[in-house]
């Protein structure tokens, strides 16, 4: 076995474990989707309030996101336990596999006020690093467009309260949002992102 095989049978050996469900025709994607759906939804597309979507995750940002939450750097719930039970090698086998779903969007029920508020404090704050909406795979810097919006809130709420670190420039942005629009500006942000489809 080389080393991909491996570490794909350690992944097909965790998902049984995991969800109990029988073997899929494509051991790769399967594999995978059974790990992780079980909160991050069928291929990534989440569906539970608290646990972020995956699909179309940048792969770099991914690997990054799983080694922060391994050595404690980021906080978690629950996905620091998660990421310690794989290896930096099973890591950069998974990114990939999110990286190429199609976030399945789900409606969130958004107020489209906000949402329009929300769209041009984006193009004003935010879009300089999270382009095309705030689509991951377009810069390396997190899902934005779609996400689930309890997700985005808790993720600001770490970012503020310091427990996760921001980017020095992003905080600069976050920083000069709050002063002229306070939560409020926000608040209209989540609900652009969680608007889009
Ligand atoms: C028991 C539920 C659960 C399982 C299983 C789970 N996750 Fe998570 N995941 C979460 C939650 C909740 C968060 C938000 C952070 C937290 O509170 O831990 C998260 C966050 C993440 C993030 C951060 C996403 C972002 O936008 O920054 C990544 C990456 C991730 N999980 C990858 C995975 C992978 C890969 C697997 C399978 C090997 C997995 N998770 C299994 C619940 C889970
Ligand atoms: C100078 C670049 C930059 C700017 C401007 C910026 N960000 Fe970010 N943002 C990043 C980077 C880089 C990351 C990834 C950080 C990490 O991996 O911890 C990130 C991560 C995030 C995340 C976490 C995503 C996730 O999946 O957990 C959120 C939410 C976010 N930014 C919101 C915003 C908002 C809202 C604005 C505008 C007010 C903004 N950012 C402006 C660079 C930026």
């Amino acid at each position: 076995m080389n080393k991909k095989t491996i570490v794909q049978s350690l992944l097909i050996a965790g998902s049984l474990v995991l969800s109990g469900t029988a073997f899929a025709v494509t051991p790769s994607a399967s594999m995978l989707g059974n790990t992780c759906a079980g909160c991050h939804g069928t291929n990534g597309s989440s569906n539970g309030p608290a646990t972020p979507s995956l699909a179309g995750i940048s792969t770099e940002y991914f690997i990054d996101a799983m080694a922060a939450y391994k050595d404690g750097s980021r906080p978690s719930t629950i996905m620091t336990r998660i990421a310690k039970g794989y290896s930096d090698e099973e890591v950069k086998v998974m990114a990939p596999f999110f990286a190429e779903q199609k976030l399945k969007s789900i409606d969130q029920m958004a107020d489209a006020k906000k949402a329009t508020a929300g769209k041009k404090l984006h193009k004003k704050y935010c879009e300089k690093c999270h382009e095309d909406g705030g689509r991951s795979s377009e810069d390396d810097a997190g899902i934005l467009a779609s996400q689930m919006m309890p997700y985005l809130r808790n993720t600001m709420a770490d970012f503020t309260s310091g427990g996760r670190e921001m980017p020095k420039k992003m905080k600069k942005k976050v920083d000069s949002l709050k002063k002229s629009k306070g939560d409020k500006g926000m608040d209209q942000l989540i609900h652009y992102y969680g608007s889009q489809r």
